[in-house]
């Protein structure tokens, strides 16, 4: 029988008891296969205590605890810790626990603690850090125009996702980012057009609809119900376009456009007709969707 002892920390538990600090777990070892680190001059136990300072830091190493020397290690750039005799004197420390720091789980065998990101996001979407939660977004294009019902079928039956909110200006900015490399290589397909949009999620209010509307609270991104399940009460990434929402002033504007606006490459949030594929005058086509999901 092989000696070898299997411990599995997963560290994704530690959300539960989110208002904990961060604690350092140390290891008489030394980093391997991680070249990648920030040298700082400090000594073990300061180091320490700058990466419980850092949301970003994972892991602090020092191969002599009287010298001012110590590598710092961000976000899952260390990849494993191999045990050394204690009287070798060197230490490593890595991060546990708090708000947010579950980035990777562990292993320990045979004397290697070795380290794997986790969760990920699958495939192209990107990860974004909410208050709720992890939360992976992908920006689909489709090659024809499609209303957000064809939307949402690519992205729950393509995906097992749901169309994505916009939790804030980062992954406001990141679906531009997307939408443009999109329109760069779709030229002679949206020349056509004023505008391109992605649908994306939000649901009007009934005690917001256009008989409804100036009787109510419905200011802005409040006027909408949003399911997309880790996006806050009052997300901030809902950048509108000017006079957006206008849904009081037509009827059944119940769904939301990220709009590209063709002629000056800015965009904006747009509140549209939720079963058109392209407006009524044929100047916006709805070309793609904002897919999310959780990772795994
Ligand atoms: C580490 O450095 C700090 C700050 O310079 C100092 O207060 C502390 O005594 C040092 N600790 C050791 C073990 O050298
Ligand atoms: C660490 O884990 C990864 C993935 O689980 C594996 O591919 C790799 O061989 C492991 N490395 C060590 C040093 O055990
Ligand atoms: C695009 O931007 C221009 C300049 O701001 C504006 O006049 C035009 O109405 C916009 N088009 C759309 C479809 O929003
Ligand atoms: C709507 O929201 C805007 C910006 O947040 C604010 O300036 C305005 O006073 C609000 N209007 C109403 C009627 O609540
Ligand atoms: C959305 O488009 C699909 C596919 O073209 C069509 O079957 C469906 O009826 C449309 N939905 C609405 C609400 O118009």
């Amino acid at each position: 029988m092989t000696l070898s002892l299997f411990i599995l920390l997963f560290f994704y538990i530690f959300r539960a008891t989110s208002s904990d600090p961060y604690k350092m777990v140390v290891v008489s070892g030394k980093p391997q296969n991680s070249p990648l680190f920030q040298p700082m001059k400090f000594n073990f136990s300061t180091c320490v205590d700058y990466c419980l300072t850092k949301d970003n830091c994972m892991a602090v190493y020092s191969e002599n605890m009287a010298v001012e020397n110590c590598q710092v290690y961000y976000n899952v750039q260390l990849d494993s810790i191999v045990e050394m005799d204690k009287s070798a004197g060197v230490k490593t420390a890595f991060k546990t626990g708090g708000q947010g720091f579950d980035t990777y789980k562990v292993v320990l065998a045979n004397g290697v603690w070795n380290f794997t990101e986790w969760p990920k996001c699958a495939g192209d979407f990107k990860m974004f850090i909410r208050p709720k939660g992890k939360w992976c977004i992908r920006v689909g294009l489709i090659d024809k125009n499609i209303n957000i019902t064809s939307a949402k079928l690519t992205c729950e039956g393509f995906y097992r996702g749901k169309l994505s909110g916009l939790e804030n200006e980062d992954e406001f900015n990141y679906v531009r980012e997307r939408v443009s490399f999109y329109v760069g290589y779709n030229q002679q397909r949206f020349s056509q057009y004023a505008a391109v949009g992605f649908w994306v999620n939000g649901f009007r209010k009934s005690t917001c609809q256009e008989t409804t509307y100036s009787k109510n609270n419905c200011n802005g991104t409040n006027e909408f119900d949003f399911d997309d399940p880790t996006l806050s009460e009052n997300p901030t990434g809902y950048k509108w376009g000017i006079g957006q929402p206008s849904g009081k002033l037509a009827i059944g504007s119940d769904c939301i456009q990220y709009r590209f606006n063709m002629s000056t490459n800015v965009p904006d949030l747009d509140d549209w007709k939720c079963g058109l594929p392209v407006s009524d005058g044929g100047s916006n086509a709805f070309v793609g969707y904002v897919c999310g999901r959780f990772p795994e």
